[in-house]
């Protein structure tokens, strides 16, 4: 596969006597596609019924012929004005009860069945009008569903929808009261329709209430993906895409996923070490202009099993952006790495977000290739040399890696529903697993439950997999030579009970869970040659052998051949210690990485990728200060 480089246009915001010189410097930088009109609708359909596409069918054609393939927008993420006069209960309803209004974007409800209709109604339209134009070579459905916190919503349209959800899901109303305990607190309903959303409630709802609104949400992002994606199949042979985003996980985008040809995401690593990820001052300050040293990758490698390994950076950070708490400029060279990492990953294409920067409106603080005055900002350049850096580089393939993390959304749910600690959260867990598996020099697979049937892995790491019966728990152990549970692995059911007997993913180990306590983040458990627990400790009995012990002699690891279960929430060095065993059982071979330096692995290339201002050495290889260095692997047979 040859990666290719594209970027974001926005036709609409500049005058037309601009387009062609536009299309003719963005060919000139070396990007071959460019993604448009995912915001138009109001200049798509002014008024409801009064279509006005020539400028969207001059525009695909301007950037046609200048050589660019073009990725269309469906408009949905953004209904005009006039949308709201048509369906006034369109409109997503927070926690309290307040309508989210027009005036920015995703204002709409996903159950809403009026608005369903407007969107398949315009996806229609534009496919008749597009599916077959040559420029056209890849649809983009909506924008980031759940961004602004839009997955939820708790207004009529949700309810009556959850209602039906409930009805069919359950069958009975006294089956859904046995599955959720609504004896507990005289909770008991005696009709579906007496089921309210789980908000505004006195104190805390029944976590099987909220666990099951948090399914329902996820089941109609995907039905409301679903009906544009059959709109468009019959009209189209280009591929179907969305472009998802960093530490969302609201709705199932697995199952999103399916439905289409090639995930995408928006990547933006200055913003996401701000405003999202759990670190300490001195790792923020140390990586402030460059990112997280492993965020990017975990959602590459996320992204690659969305899509069924076809997927694409749509959205790449070009320069400071506007909506983080602070917006520091990447250091040179970053816009670069960022780019050459994701094709490390196997991106299909690296797409910055955006051409220009807007002199107006919402996003006028945020870096583009070009500045507003149509300037070159720093990073036209880096896209340029990245450019050169593919073309020399030739084609790039992927191999599977050795070792895999399970991925689960509806974990992360159940967590977030009932954390039982405040420093317990999925993605930080599963994510602080990653990392170690990074520490250790390996390229990692993140797969879903789904995705383990044909899967052959040294070792698979699920921890914290809210659900586990034993039929997964076979699944597991058939799809690695060694599977590492815990902690919380298996601990509830899918209607958020403790399973009757015992955690099913135990079974198959001589090994029980007593208690469970949460830490406060200054206390750790320490473990006997060390290494600790933090946040979450469980004490585990049976006679399976203890591989670790904490600091009083009660088990932190224990483990058979195949299966492993973890007692705590480990630090850094525990997860070092415990990827050290596993990968001295299965015969896999560790490359410790200085800190921000990163390895991964194709079955063409190894990149060496440096996240640090200041250069490093390793394994006789010197890499620049946000450098990467791409190293040709002997073909097979040739090492
Ligand atoms: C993304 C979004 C873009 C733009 C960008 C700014 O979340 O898809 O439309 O808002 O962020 O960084």
């Amino acid at each position: 596969m040859n990666p290719e480089l594209g970027v974001c246009y926005y036709p609409e915001h500049w005058p037309q006597s601009m387009w062609a010189e536009d299309a003719a410097r963005i060919v000139e930088a070396g990007l071959r596609w460019v993604r448009i009109g995912e915001f138009g609708w109001s200049r798509m359909e002014p008024e409801p019924g009064r279509l006005t596409f020539d400028w969207l069918d001059q525009a695909i054609e301007t950037l046609g012929a200048a050589g660019l393939k073009v990725v269309l927008g469906t408009p949905t993420a953004t209904p005009p004005r006039w949308m709201l006069d048509r369906h006034p209960d369109m409109l997503a309803v927070d926690e309290n009860g307040q309508p989210r209004k027009f005036g920015s974007r995703r204002h709409y409800c996903f159950s809403h069945p009026g608005y369903v209709d407007e969107c398949v109604r315009i996806a229609r339209i534009m496919g008749e009008r597009y599916g077959r134009n040559p420029h056209v070579a890849g649809w983009q459905i909506d924008n980031e569903y759940g961004c602004h916190d839009t997955t939820v919503s708790y207004g009529e349209p949700a309810r009556q929808a959850f209602r039906r959800w409930l009805a069919e899901r359950y069958g009975s109303v006294a089956a859904l009261n046995a599955a959720w305990g609504n004896v507990f607190w005289s909770m008991e309903y005696g009709d579906f329709d007496q089921i309210d959303l789980p908000n505004l409630t006195v104190t805390e709802p029944n976590p099987a209430h909220v666990l099951a609104f948090r399914r329902f949400s996820s089941d109609q992002v995907v039905a409301f993906n679903r009906a544009q994606v059959q709109a468009l199949r019959p009209l189209t042979d280009a591929p179907l895409l969305h472009n998802y985003m960093g530490r969302i996980l609201d709705f199932d985008h697995f199952e999103v996923g399916a439905d289409l040809d090639i995930a995408t995401w928006d990547s933006y690593p200055i913003g996401f070490l701000s405003d999202r990820l759990e670190a300490d001052a001195a790792h923020k300050a140390t990586f402030l202009q460059q990112g997280d040293p492993d965020m990017q990758a975990f959602h590459h490698d996320l992204y690659r099993a969305v899509g069924r390994g076809r997927w694409w950076v749509m959205e790449q950070q070009p320069g400071p952006v506007n909506w983080a708490p602070y917006n520091p400029a990447p250091l040179p060279g970053m816009v670069r790495l960022w780019s050459l990492e994701a094709v490390a990953h196997g991106a299909e294409v690296v797409s910055y977000f955006r051409w220009r920067q807007a002199p107006f409106a919402q996003e006028q603080m945020h870096a583009g290739l070009l500045t507003p005055n149509n300037q070159p900002a720093p990073g036209l350049a880096e896209a340029q040399q990245t450019a050169a850096d593919l073309a020399a580089l030739g084609p790039v393939e992927p191999v599977q890696a050795r070792v895999a993390i399970l991925f689960d959304y509806p974990s992360d749910w159940a967590w977030a529903t009932q954390p039982q600690g405040a420093g317990f959260n999925y993605f930080r867990l599963v994510f602080s697993a990653y990392r170690a598996l990074r520490r250790a020099g390996l390229s990692v697979d993140v797969v879903p439950a789904s995705g383990l049937d044909d899967a052959d892995y040294d070792l698979i790491l699920a921890p914290g997999l809210a659900t586990l019966d034993d039929a997964l728990a076979d699944r597991l152990r058939a799809a690695a030579k060694l599977t590492v549970l815990g902690p919380r692995t298996g601990a509830i059911t899918a209607d958020f009970q403790i399973p009757a007997q015992g955690r099913p993913g135990l079974q198959a180990l001589d090994c029980d869970v007593a208690l469970v306590e949460s830490l406060p983040p200054e206390i750790t458990r320490p473990v006997q040659g060390g290494g600790a627990a933090q946040h979450w400790v469980e004490w585990l009995t049976g006679d399976a052998p203890d591989l670790l012990t904490f600091a009083d002699g009660t088990p932190a690891l224990k483990g058979s051949d195949q299966l492993w279960y973890l007692a705590g929430f480990p630090d850094e060095d525990l997860w070092d210690r415990i990827v050290g065993m596993a990968a001295q059982k299965v015969g896999l071979t560790l490359h410790p990485m200085p800190p921000g330096l990163r390895r991964r692995e194709t079955a063409t290339h190894d990149f060496l990728i440096n996240y640090n201002a200041t250069p490093v050495d390793w394994n006789g290889h010197s890499i620049a200060a946000c450098g990467v260095a791409i190293l040709k692997r002997n073909p097979p047979g040739q090492e």
